[in-house]
């Protein structure tokens, strides 16, 4: 099939690429005319493991351009992926959403059915599909050519950074919300080499997918986040109470993992604008609202621990391990670095931070009030006290007896578990970490 898709962020260009490795002839779209020339060159604008590879595998069957025109007009498919950022208020900013679909009116000429990707507040796509349509039917009517059939299906999608390749290839499901059996059909030509669990629904249920599952997955973070904070108080440790719920099926053993809270473009969106709307509707959604609460505080929790050890962090040499809101990613959406480091260098801390690939994103909110360092050595060094905010692999494999040697005060305080509790007993490290003993 011919199809075109709108947005070359996560969503957008590894649905794209995941589509052409289907088989289908595939148009990527953006305005950011710099991402479309590194595409061209077969080089991915987002950090994304195996992407790279699989945009190469593929490259007789993408293309990529800012002209969006040429790549909608002929479409059997458009795929829409842009952004649907929070607004102040908590709700969704629907803007980028819109301006494609008015450019999709302005150039479709053949019958298509366009698939909605990005999050969207349930029922946008009804009224997306009335915009398109009666815009379609008026300029086709006053140029005096024949009707063409355009539905909107609803298909959101449930990949996560860092492993998002993998996630739309290996997808737990499918989720494809549609109104007629045309539409439904065409989805399924459109996935008929996928061959994951489908489910089929109207399009707002689907819409309702999306959000129900993340803002799920947030709760259970904020829960067990929360069942740790009482651990810390009880002394139990987190890690053997996870394990021990996870292993029933009921509850299943993913998204157990106990820490700062959660961050990134989707969890904190998603429950604000979930719980927006049922505010909307005076229907509050109290078990989102706590979700988001509880994160809220437990963001702040590492720093708040830095006071059983010093009562301010001024003058002290701060080192932060982890800037991204988790690894393998360069997104700083919402980390819990954006939050604590402002804080301490009120405080009048002296920061020394490392992070593998998120220090070229960071430096735009701080270019010269942090040092930043291209090792964790270098980092720790002579520091009064170290903050992980990341759980990047080079930090989980690091000799824990070198935060003495290269410490001044070897005092951790760990926001991701990454290390075992035990293996710190008799080294005369002070290790702090979330729901466990010190
Ligand atoms: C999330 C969902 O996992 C995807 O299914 C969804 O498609 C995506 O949002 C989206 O809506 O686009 P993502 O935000 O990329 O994906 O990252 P996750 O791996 O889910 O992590 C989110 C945050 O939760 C991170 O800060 C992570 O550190 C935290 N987390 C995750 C925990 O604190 N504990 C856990 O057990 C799991």
């Amino acid at each position: 099939m011919k199809i075109a898709v709108a947005g070359t962020g996560y969503v957008g260009l590894v649905t794209g690429v995941a589509l052409a490795n289907a088989g289908h002839h595939v148009t990527c779209v953006d305005v950011d005319e710099h991402k479309i020339q590194l595409m061209k060159q077969g080089i991915s604008p987002i950090y994304e493991p195996d992407l790279e590879p699989l945009m190469q595998k593929n490259k007789e069957r993408l293309s990529y351009t800012t002209d969006y025109a040429s790549a909608y007009q002929d479409a059997q498919a458009i795929f829409v992926g842009v952004g649907t950022p929070e607004k102040k208020d908590g709700s969704a900013n629907l803007k980028y959403v819109y301006t494609v679909i008015d450019q999709i009116a302005q150039t479709l000429d053949t019958d298509c059915v366009v698939v909605i990707k990005s999050t969207v507040p349930i029922g946008t796509n009804d009224k997306i599909e009335k915009r398109l349509t009666q815009q379609i039917t008026a300029r086709r009517s006053k140029l005096g050519l024949s009707p063409i059939r355009v539905e909107i299906a609803s298909n959101p999608e449930f990949l996560s950074q860092g492993t998002a390749v993998k996630d739309t290839l290996h997808a737990s499901r499918i989720v494809i919300g549609v109104e007629s059996d045309w539409a439904r059909d065409r989805m399924k030509e459109v996935y008929q080499e996928f061959h994951q669990p489908f489910v089929f629904t109207d399009r707002r249920s689907a819409e309702m997918v999306k959000y129900a599952s993340n803002d799920f997955l947030a709760l259970k973070i904020s829960y067990i986040n929360e069942i740790a904070n009482l651990c810390e108080l009880l002394d139990a440790n987190i890690e053997d109470v996870a394990k021990g719920m996870g292993l029933d099926p009921r509850i299943g053993n993913r998204f157990l993992k106990a820490g700062i809270g959660y961050g990134g473009s989707c969890f904190p969106k998603d429950t604000k604008a979930l719980h927006w709307v049922s505010n909307y509707y005076e229907k509050e959604l109290k078990t989102v609202k706590a979700a988001i609460e509880v994160n809220d505080i437990q963001k702040m929790k590492l720093l708040k621990k830095s006071h059983k050890y010093y009562d301010s962090l001024e003058g002290l040499k701060v080192a932060v391990l982890g800037l991204t809101f988790k690894p393998d990613t360069d997104d700083l959406r919402e980390a819990p670095s954006l939050i604590n480091i402002p804080i301490m260098l009120d405080d009048g801390a002296r920061i020394f931070a490392w992070d593998p690939i998120g220090i070229p994103n960071f430096k735009k909110y701080y270019p010269d009030e942090i040092t930043y360092c291209s090792s964790i050595e270098e980092t720790l060094k002579d520091a009064d006290i170290c903050f992980i905010f990341t759980e990047w692999a080079q930090i989980r494999d690091f000799d824990i007896l070198r935060y003495k040697e290269l410490m001044t005060h070897p005092i951790i305080l760990d926001g991701r578990n990454c290390y075992p509790s035990h293996n710190f007993k008799n080294t005369g490290i002070i290790y702090d970490s979330v729901g466990r003993r010190t």
